[in-house]
C-alpha cells in the first residue's frame, strides 16, 4: 500500500514500473544465472586512463569554466566541434546552432516528446522498438501506432498504407521514430532504399522524422550502408540524435540533438526548466575526445569486442536452437531479437522458469511491441558477457526452447 498515492500527479500515476529495471534488479543477485538480458556496454571498453588524465587537465587548466554554470543548449565550442564531427564522421551538415547537447539521448527523447507531442497525438515507430522511448512518448499522452519489421528493419510499405489511413481518419501523426541502424531490440539495419522511402512519406504527408542512431559505430560489416536517414533530408523534416554513451561511457550522460534551428531553439526553452544545462565538466570532456580524433579512433579499436560477441552470439543460435525460431542477425549493435513459433510460448510467463530451471535471463519481448503483440519473442543482448558465457548462454536458452 503506497500512502502516497493521493499526492502522485496523473502522469506519476500512469507510470509503471519498467520490467527490464526490476529484472536486472533480480539477476544482479544470481551468482548461477547467465544474464542476456541487460543491453549495458562492456566496461572493458571504457577508456580510464585516457578519460583520467583528459578530466585532470580540463580541471586544471580550464576549471573555472568546466566546473561553471552553462548554457542551456551547451557549450558553443563543443557544439562547433560536434557541427564538424557530424559532418566528418556521418556526412550529416548542420551548423551549431542547430545541435544542442542532451544529458544523455534519453533526456533528448524526453524533450522532443514534451515540445511534440499532445495527448492523443499519434507517433508512429518500428514494432517492437526502444522501451525508453515508447515510455517517454507515451507518458507524454501518445497513441503510439507500431510498424512491422522484416529482418532490414522498418518495413516502409507498412508504413505507407498505415500513414494514410490514420490520415483518413484524421488522426494527427507528429513524428515517426526510428532507429535505423542495428536497432535497439530488433538489431535490423535499414537498407537506403528504405531510408529514403521514409522520407518520401514524410515529405508527402508532412510529418516529421525522429533518427536515434546510438549503435552505428558499431556496425561490423564495412560494406554496409550506415548513413543517416538526416542525409537525404531536403525539408528539414529530420531530428538526428545520438549519444556519447556506448562510443565512451554511458555515466558520461552527453547526447546530442541535431535538429532545425527553430526546433532547437524550442528543445532548448524547455530543457531549462529541466536540468539547466547538461553537466559543463563533462561536455568538455566529450570535447576534448572528439577534438583529438579519440573518439573516432575509440570507437574502431572497441568494435572487434562487440563483433566477437556478436559472432559468439549467431554461431550458437545456429548450433543450438531448434527450426521453429525465427531471429535477426545484426550487423552491429548489442541485440538480437527472437520470435518463437511454438504455440502458447510465452517468453513472459516463462521467465521464471528460466531463472531457476535454466539458469539464464533475456528480456521478454511483449513490453518492446506497440500492439500487446509479441509474448512469443525475446530481445537477448550480446554486449556484456564474454563470448565463452554467451555460448553457454544461448545452450541454456535452446533447452528451454526445446523443453517448454
Ligand atoms: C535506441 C536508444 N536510444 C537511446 C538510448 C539512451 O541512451 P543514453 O545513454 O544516451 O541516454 C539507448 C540506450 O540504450 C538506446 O538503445
Amino acid at each position: 500500500m503506497d500512502h502516497y498515492e493521493k499526492f502522485y500527479s496523473r502522469v506519476a500515476k500512469s507510470i509503471q514500473a519498467s520490467e527490464i529495471r526490476e529484472l536486472l534488479a533480480i539477476i544482479k543477485q544470481r551468482q548461477d544465472v547467465i544474464s542476456l538480458a541487460g543491453g549495458v556496454p562492456d566496461p572493458r571498453t571504457f577508456p580510464t586512463d585516457y578519460l583520467a588524465k583528459i578530466t585532470y587537465d580540463i580541471i586544471k587548466n580550464k576549471g573555472a569554466y568546466a566546473l561553471q554554470y552553462s548554457e542551456t543548449k551547451g557549450i558553443l565550442e563543443v557544439r562547433e566541434m560536434l557541427s564538424e564531427f557530424l559532418y566528418k564522421a556521418r556526412g550529416i551538415v548542420v551548423d551549431a546552432e542547430d545541435i544542442i547537447i542532451t544529458t544523455g539521448s534519453q533526456q533528448g527523447l524526453d524533450l522532443i516528446a514534451r515540445a511534440l507531442i499532445d495527448p492523443g497525438d499519434v507517433v508512429i515507430t518500428e514494432n517492437p522498438s526502444y522501451l525508453a522511448a515508447l515510455g517517454a512518448f507515451k507518458i507524454r499522452g501518445a497513441e503510439l501506432v507500431g510498424i512491422k519489421i522484416d529482418k532490414n528493419g522498418m518495413r516502409t510499405d507498412v508504413l505507407e498504407d498505415t500513414v494514410k489511413k490514420l490520415v483518413k481518419e484524421g488522426k494527427k501523426i507528429k513524428f515517426i521514430y526510428t532507429i535505423p541502424v542495428a536497432q535497439n531490440p530488433a538489431g535490423t539495419t535499414m537498407p537506403p532504399e528504405r531510408k529514403k522511402h521514409l522520407i518520401e512519406i514524410a515529405n508527402q504527408y508532412d510529418i516529421l522524422i525522429l533518427e536515434d542512431d546510438p549503435y552505428s559505430y558499431f556496425v561490423f560489416d564495412d560494406t554496409v550502408d550506415i548513413r543517416p536517414v538526416k542525409t537525404w533530408d531536403t525539408e528539414d523534416r529530420v531530428i538526428y540524435m545520438s549519444t556519447i554513451s556506448k562510443i565512451l561511457a554511458p555515466g558520461l550522460r552527453i547526447g546530442w540533438i541535431a535538429a532545425p534551428k527553430m526546433l532547437t531553439r524550442k528543445l532548448e526553452l524547455v530543457k531549462q526548466y529541466m536540468d539547466l544545462h547538461t553537466p559543463t565538466l563533462n561536455q568538455y570532456i566529450v570535447a576534448e575526445a572528439i577534438r583529438s580524433g579519440f573518439i573516432l579512433e575509440h570507437a574502431n579499436k572497441i568494435s572487434p569486442i562487440y563483433k566477437e560477441k556478436r559472432d559468439a552470439m549467431l554461431r550458437a543460435i545456429k548450433d543450438y536452437f531448434p527450426e521453429n525460431v525465427w531471429y535477426t542477425e545484426p550487423v552491429g549493435g548489442f541485440f538480437v531479437f527472437v520470435y518463437v513459433n511454438k504455440p502458447g510460448f510465452d517468453t513472459k510467463k516463462l521467465m521464471k522458469v528460466a531463472l531457476d530451471k535454466y539458469k539464464v535471463a533475456y528480456v521478454p519481448g511483449k513490453s518492446f511491441h506497440t500492439d500487446g503483440s509479441g509474448a512469443n519473442s525475446m530481445r537477448l543482448s550480446f554486449s556484456f558477457p564474454p563470448p565463452e558465457v554467451i555460448e553457454e548462454g544461448i545452450r541454456r536458452l535452446a533447452e528451454m526452447i526445446k523443453n517448454e
